[in-house]
């Protein structure tokens, strides 16, 4: 079977972890230009401000792509960059900017797949309390419809929101993203909430001005499973299904949020401030979306908690995903097991774990439109006589689109795939070391490009359209 004719074979980026010129052309600072230079806080204290220059190289990296044969190009618009101070003037250089990548994506046939929010908060914007302040929804619908208007005549497909639950949870439970609050549970909570609102007023808006483009969120999906057949185990496992899954897909998906956690959070003292209209709103916006994007990389091993746990902090090892981690509320923990493959940082690698997930989100959600809009391998990737030889990359790759193809043939409705990441980029909290693109970038040679193995490897499956996997 080759993919459909109107699946799209992509590859994805965003602003903070490849633009670099974090203070050039009227951009304003973001939270991220100010927490990575916190000591301590970054591998090796690594930070964006040059990333890989992507914007100064865009048209290099596109045509780069081009050549790859991508068919659709994922990046994220850094909001300070368009409005310096989060909810003032418009930076008309920023504009620029996308616009000239826009255009050089369309030069090619390559669509722009556009995340409006890739974690990189208007300092400005943090200082008043950030996601917990309600001021930063309306100031994040105003900064999406001037994208819609400035961009929306070329842009038909849209992403509000890049894994709520990472810049939440990281932000105020475990402290390793900004605000860098630990176990603010109320904080964490309130969050949450906010940009579930904020993303359903943006797509009204979006939807309001007619552009007759799409419109959906991109979720974490990093789906629980219990590590044997106990009772106490399994209920572990749909506990952290409830918190770390439905909890974010609900609103979005069903328009309400699942009732297991509104009752649990209640009992915990610990229901977000939200009021009717909120609410209604959400349920309003069920109907509007139009798809929902999928970050997997790996599943989760869950097993009942016994230990007393006060404060859950963590470090930024543990907080980028490996597991050995106990839940906030001290219920369930994420461990490894002995008949489990892993990458070099922790993560596991389990296609089987994707499919079954995929299963689980049809059944619980239907036929939502659904793309794949991050999967990949951090690797450190071997150079051999000049040749980056990723193979370990391209077999992750290669097993992840078999589940995709598998998918498609049940009937779950899979409409692209977008591989993270096009380029090696800036890893949050792991600096340059932890490479995910198909194209490295020589750091101690003036940042030039080069083609890895999984680069011709891509463009041949895009070519025939994944016909032998
Ligand atoms: C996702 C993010 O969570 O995972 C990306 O959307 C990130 O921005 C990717 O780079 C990989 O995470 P890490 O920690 O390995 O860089």
């Amino acid at each position: 079977m080759k993919f459909p004719k109107d699946f799209l074979f992509g590859a994805a980026s965003a602003a903070y972890q490849v633009e670099g010129a974090w203070d050039k052309d009227g951009k304003g600072l973001s939270n991220w230009d100010i927490f990575s230079k916190i000591p301590g806080k970054t591998f090796e204290g690594t930070n964006g401000d040059i990333a890989v220059d992507h914007y100064n190289r865009y048209k290099e990296d596109v045509k780069l792509m081009a050549e790859m044969g991508l068919e659709s190009y994922r990046f994220s618009i850094s909001w300070p960059r368009i409005i310096p101070d989060g909810n003032g003037k418009i930076n008309e250089m920023g504009i620029d900017f996308y616009n000239g990548l826009i255009d050089e994506c369309l030069k090619y046939g390559i669509v722009p797949f556009v995340t409006l929010y890739h974690w990189d908060l208007p300092q400005s914007l943090e200082e008043k309390g950030g996601w917990t302040n309600k001021e930063t929804i309306e100031a994040f619908v105003n900064y999406a419809e001037v994208c819609f208007k400035a961009f929306g005549d070329r842009v038909k497909h849209w992403i509000t929101f890049n894994e709520t639950i990472m810049f939440c949870k990281l932000g105020y439970i475990t402290g390793a993203h900004p605000p860098g609050k630990i176990n603010a549970q109320k904080e964490y909570f309130d969050a949450t909430h906010n940009v579930f609102v904020a993303h359903a007023k943006a797509v009204k808006k979006y939807k309001e001005l007619k552009q007759y483009g799409e419109i959906g969120i991109t979720h974490v999906f990093n789906p629980a499973f219990s590590v044997d057949d106990k009772e106490e185990n399994l209920i572990a496992a749909s506990h952290a299904n409830y918190y770390e899954t439905f909890w974010y897909y609900d609103p979005i998906l069903k328009g309400e949020y699942p009732e297991y956690v509104v009752n649990d959070l209640k009992n915990k003292g610990l229901t977000p401030y939200w009021t009717d209209d909120e609410l209604q709103l959400l349920k309003d916006n069920a109907e509007k979306n139009d798809f929902i994007g999928l970050n997997y990389y790996q599943p989760q091993r869950v097993e009942n908690n016994t230990e007393v746990v006060k404060i859950i902090e963590m470090d930024r090892e543990k907080s980028t995903g490996r597991p050995g981690n106990i839940s906030f509320d001290s219920v369930y923990k994420t461990v490894m097991m002995e008949d489990k493959t892993y990458t070099k940082w922790g993560w596991e690698i389990s296609p089987e774990g994707f499919l079954d997930g995929l299963r689980m989100l049809k059944e619980r959600y239907g036929d939502i439109k659904l793309y794949i809009t991050e999967n990949g391998l951090g690797d450190e990737d071997p150079i051999i006589d000049d040749v980056i030889v990723d193979v370990p990359r391209i077999k992750y790759i290669e097993a992840h689109l078999k589940v995709v193809k598998e998918a498609i043939k049940e009937g779950i409705n899979l409409k692209g795939y977008f591989a993270w990441s096009v380029i090696d980029l800036l890893s949050w909290l792991n600096g340059f070391k932890k490479q995910y693109g198909f194209i490295y970038v020589d750091h101690k040679n003036n940042l030039n490009r080069k083609k890895k193995l999984s680069f011709h490897w891509y463009k041949k499956i895009i070519e025939t359209r994944g016909e032998e996997l």
